[in-house]
């Protein structure tokens, strides 16, 4: 493992390794506290995050590593171009953690750094967020295989991350989006051919009504960073899309997840989001173990 570009990129020996080391991290964090010591690790960032660049550098800094923050948006692009930047990162830095507005952009970076660059979110994808997801329903169900997760919204980076996720892990994934807003079908089309091998169940649907009885509903934001849409076409098309007790209770669901931040009154209701079955704090919390997990399996030995 060179890289985290992609979740898809991971086998699902990789991913069931992670997990197992962000269980042990989270449990044993001082058997880690000089696993990165003298390491540096670079933080670039074209969009605005709290979780993922609060949580790599409070990791970083757990496991006795060092990391800097760097404004990509005024950095890459009309500075210099991404081949660059990765290319000089690397002369000092250990490490490139990326949060971009193009899935290109991190191939770019990783192209030109011999060192390990990590999707700190894209449009294309959340890897990150989604090895967070996986640990925190491993810690509310234990085995991935006997659990249904439901994703209603849109069909962007966060649920095309949870769909390699899924198949890779063999929890079973049903995702309603408003018409229009499917995921990627390449990305659905390549889920759906690993879940064979893991046995997970993974759909996608339009009509709501039609959905099946689950344990868990996730939802993301209506509106993503960097999207440009006619937000009252998105908000007409996805208000039938809120999570509401009322659709809690339809489908069964015992918990609610979102990767955060959300608009309350918007994708999910108040009462839910903040409610006892909402565990979108434990995603956060793990957000750190899987982050370091990620980290130590890319510069063990290195
Ligand atoms: N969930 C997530 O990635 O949050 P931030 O955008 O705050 O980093
Ligand atoms: N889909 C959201 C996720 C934010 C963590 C976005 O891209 O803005």
């Amino acid at each position: 493992m060179q890289d985290l570009l992609k979740m898809a990129d991971l086998s699902a020996t990789e991913t069931a390794q992670i997990l197992q080391l962000s269980h042990t991290i989270k449990q044993r964090p001082s058997a880690y506290a000089t696993a990165l010591q003298g390491k540096s690790i670079a933080l670039l960032f074209e969009k605005p995050s709290l979780r993922t660049r609060a949580s790599f550098a409070a990791g970083i800094n757990r496991l006795g590593g060092h990391s800097i923050y760097l404004d990509g948006a005024n950095i890459m692009g009309s500075r210099e171009p991404a081949s660059d930047v990765g290319a000089n990162l690397a002369l000092w830095h250990d490490a490139i953690v990326a949060r971009v507005y193009h899935q290109a952009t991190l191939t770019e970076l990783a192209e030109a750094s011999p060192k390990p660059v990590v999707n700190a979110l894209s449009d294309v994808c959340h890897p990150c967020q989604a090895m967070a997801d996986l640990l925190t329903l491993q810690e509310q169900f234990g085995d991935l295989n006997s659990v249904q997760l439901t994703y209603i919204g849109d069909g962007n980076n966060v649920v095309q991350a949870l769909m390699a996720g899924a198949a890779l892990t063999g929890l079973n994934l049903q995702v309603i989006t408003p018409s229009g807003y499917a995921p990627d079908p390449a990305i659905t089309a390549a889920a759906q051919a690993q879940a064979q091998q893991s046995g997970a169940e993974i759909t996608v649907l339009h009509d709501l009504s039609a959905a099946s009885k689950t344990d868990v509903i996730y939802t993301d934001t209506w509106f993503s960073m960097g999207q440009e849409r006619d937000s009252n076409q998105v908000m007409t098309d996805f208000a039938p899309y809120q999570v509401n007790s009322q659709l809690m209770k339809q489908l069964g669901a015992q918990y609610f997840m979102h990767c955060l931040p959300a608009y309350r009154g918007r994708e999910v209701t108040p009462e839910v989001l903040d409610g006892p079955q909402s565990l979108v704090l434990q995603q956060a919390e793990n957000r750190l173990h899987a982050q370091n997990a990620i980290l130590v399996t890319l510069l063990a030995g290195v």
